[in-house]
């Protein structure tokens, strides 16, 4: 049954509390004292007051509440009809030891500091109860405390080594990606920042990886006096794993470049340097190859499955995209290229870029795309090498806005110049 408290008479709670009292004695207090009300929220003793009251509590509830230090209250009991309270203010002479609410509608019996005082001097047996009383109220206030620092220390602590565990994992994060930003750097320094100075030719070339490391890369390898290697290649992956297999690449295009002049034959070789250097089997790389002859102005080249190169004759006011057949390197075992040939007459550009340039999408999901690409290197095709370069990652720039970018964005350029 809940505990609702029910209206006691005077006598009865005077009975209940001072156990032993005779019929004259309780006849007395209930002289002295007297019944008042009180609404819901008053306060009947408040904490640091000098005040000289004893309260029976006849019907209704009352909190009793102390101050903590930040000035917040903390209830530490409460008293229901048949209880009192009100007595250590009384006993020590001191000021009140906490503030008494009313949390209903209070019915009590209030008697003076004098009446009470001369109660306890006179029945040293009601004395010792209200000892014992107050004793047992103290204990409990002292336990519930100590239950509550506890759960807060616990709480603290919790709070504690989850601060130290993010902390921790903060440490590893920045530890990671300062890693990454000097794996980014390395990265970046593979990739041509000057560029081969050729009688009458002109080269260019630029990377933006999607994340802090890509698996896009280009090359400009120098063949012999009058050959070289142009190379444009983006590994099928993300992140690091693109990155570290970005530089396998680059290092077996390198090794196998300088031992032929036939990209199919280089690409081939490369091809076979992947399948042996990773045992995943959906790991592929996709590759532009040409071996130009700077001489005549011939290339021969492989396209691996790489986005058609485009071939601007400024001349004719036309443009060539390249399309020989070629699937990707490093995945399947009888992989076959079809070498092609090329001729760059002065004033010619060969355009080479990766998938990323045309799927560069804007915030409402369309894509770059091919005609755009072909529309812009069209106006810009007189721009010297450098600029068409700048231009299409302008463009793609301007095209993405705030979108996130998906995949690193490559362009190798190689242009025959005017008169050259
Ligand atoms: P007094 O100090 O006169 O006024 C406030 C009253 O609240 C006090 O007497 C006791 O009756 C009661 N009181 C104070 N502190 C506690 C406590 N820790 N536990 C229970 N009752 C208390």
């Amino acid at each position: 049954m809940p505990d609702t408290p029910t209206r006691l008479s005077p006598q009865a709670v005077i009975r209940q509390v001072f156990e032993g009292l005779d019929e004259h004695e309780l006849e007395e207090l209930l002289e002295t004292g007297q019944v008042r009300h009180y609404p819901s929220g008053h306060v009947l003793c408040r904490e640091g007051e000098m005040e000289h009251t004893f309260y029976l509590l006849l019907d209704g509830q009352v909190d009793i509440t102390i101050q903590m230090l930040d000035g917040t209250p903390r209830k530490v009991s409460q008293r229901k009809a048949g209880e009192y309270f009100g007595e250590m203010a009384l006993i020590e002479n001191r000021p009140r030891s906490a503030t008494v609410t009313a949390t209903t509608e209070t019915e009590v019996f209030e008697f003076s500091e004098e009446v009470f005082d001369a109660l306890l001097a006179e029945n040293p047996q009601i004395a010792t109860m209200v000892l014992r009383q107050l004793t047992t109220y103290l204990r409990k206030s002292d336990q519930a405390a100590i239950a509550d620092l506890s759960r807060k220390n616990a709480e603290l602590a919790k709070a504690y080594n989850d601060l130290q565990a993010a902390q921790a994992a903060l440490v590893i994060k920045e530890r990671l990606e300062r890693e990454l930003e000097i794996a980014a750097e390395v990265q970046q320094s593979m990739l041509p920042d000057v560029f081969p100075e050729i009688d009458g030719w002109a080269f260019s070339g630029h990377n933006e990886p999607a994340r802090t490391v890509g698996g896009d890369l280009f090359d400009i390898i120098p063949l012999d006096e009058e050959h070289i290697g142009l190379l444009l290649a983006d590994v099928a992956d993300k992140s690091v794993h693109a990155a570290l297999f970005m530089a396998v690449t680059r290092t077996l295009f390198r090794a196998e470049a300088t031992r032929s002049h036939s990209p199919a034959e280089t690409a081939l070789n490369v091809h076979k340097g992947i399948l042996g250097a990773s045992s995943r089997d959906d790991m592929f790389v996709t590759a532009f190859y040409g071996v130009l002859n700077t001489r005549t102005g011939d290339m021969r080249y492989v396209r691996a499955g790489q986005d058609f190169p485009i071939v601007l004759r400024p001349s004719g006011g036309s443009f060539e995209e390249l399309m020989p057949r070629g699937r990707f390197l490093g995945m399947l075992t009888d992989l076959s290229l079809e070498e092609a040939e090329l001729h760059l007459a002065p004033g010619d550009t060969l355009v080479v870029y990766s998938d990323g340039v045309t799927d560069m999408i804007n915030a409402s999901g369309r894509a770059y795309g091919i005609d755009d690409l072909l529309s812009l290197l069209r106006v810009n095709s007189q721009l010297p090498a450098r600029d068409i370069c700048q231009a299409i990652f302008d463009a793609i720039s301007a095209h993405r806005g705030q979108a996130d970018t998906f995949d690193d964005a490559t362009v190798l350029i190689c242009q025959r110049q005017p008169g050259g």
